[in-house]
């Protein structure tokens, strides 16, 4: 069964059609991982987004409902953000990992900052998504939460707030916030 929490579910993949009738594009189970909402409110309140901003895999709106007027988009609500073609000034959200390379890039090609949080790993240990940062810009700030399962997530690697933004080639700031779970120096 699929539900939307933070249960992982071992199976494959299902086809968003088999839910919704319709919809193409595959989603995994195990890219359905809520963050807590104190935690988006964190990240929303430090990175400050304004201009049009999308949240581009909703879930349930922890980091939508932070950010008023927001743009989203959901698959298994039949908003596929691989499909959302506008340009907009800031993306801020927890995506799926499954996918994340191609999701990176899709981010890149739309949008001035894109702020994820996300295991730091995954930016840093694939050097292709490495390379893809750096030629969009650079890495302008991590806001490091803690370790996953202190996040509430199924894993253990630092989780931190990524922001990447087109053109920078700044030096990188690495911060705890206020709240961290993680020592402030
Ligand atoms: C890690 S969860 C995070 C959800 C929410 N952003 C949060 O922080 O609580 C990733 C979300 O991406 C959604 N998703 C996966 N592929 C997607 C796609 N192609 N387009 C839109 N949403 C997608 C999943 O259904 C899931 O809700």
């Amino acid at each position: 069964m699929n539900t939307p929490n933070n249960t992982q579910d071992t199976d494959g993949g299902i086809l968003s059609s088999d839910l919704f009738g319709g919809f193409g594009r595959e989603w995994n189970p195990k890219d359905v991982v809520m963050t807590p909402p104190q935690i988006a409110r964190r990240i929303v309140q430090h990175f400050k987004p304004t201009g049009r901003i999308l949240d581009p895999c909703k879930g349930n709106g922890a980091f939508a409902d932070e950010m008023p007027g927001c743009e989203w988009c959901e698959i298994r609500e039949g908003k596929d953000f691989m499909e959302w073609q506008e340009p907009v000034d800031w993306i801020v959200s927890n995506p799926p990992y499954s996918n994340f390379y191609e999701w990176l890039l899709h981010s890149f090609a739309l949008a001035e900052n894109v702020v994820y949080l996300i295991p730091t790993q995954k930016v840093f240990t694939p050097l292709r998504c490495l390379s893809a940062a750096l030629e969009y810009g650079g890495i302008k700030e991590i806001l490091i939460i803690g370790t996953g399962t202190q996040c509430g997530f199924p894993l253990g690697f630092a989780v931190g707030a990524v922001h990447f933004k087109r053109g920078y080639k700044g030096e990188t700031r690495i911060g705890y916030p206020p709240n961290s779970v993680l020592p402030k120096k």
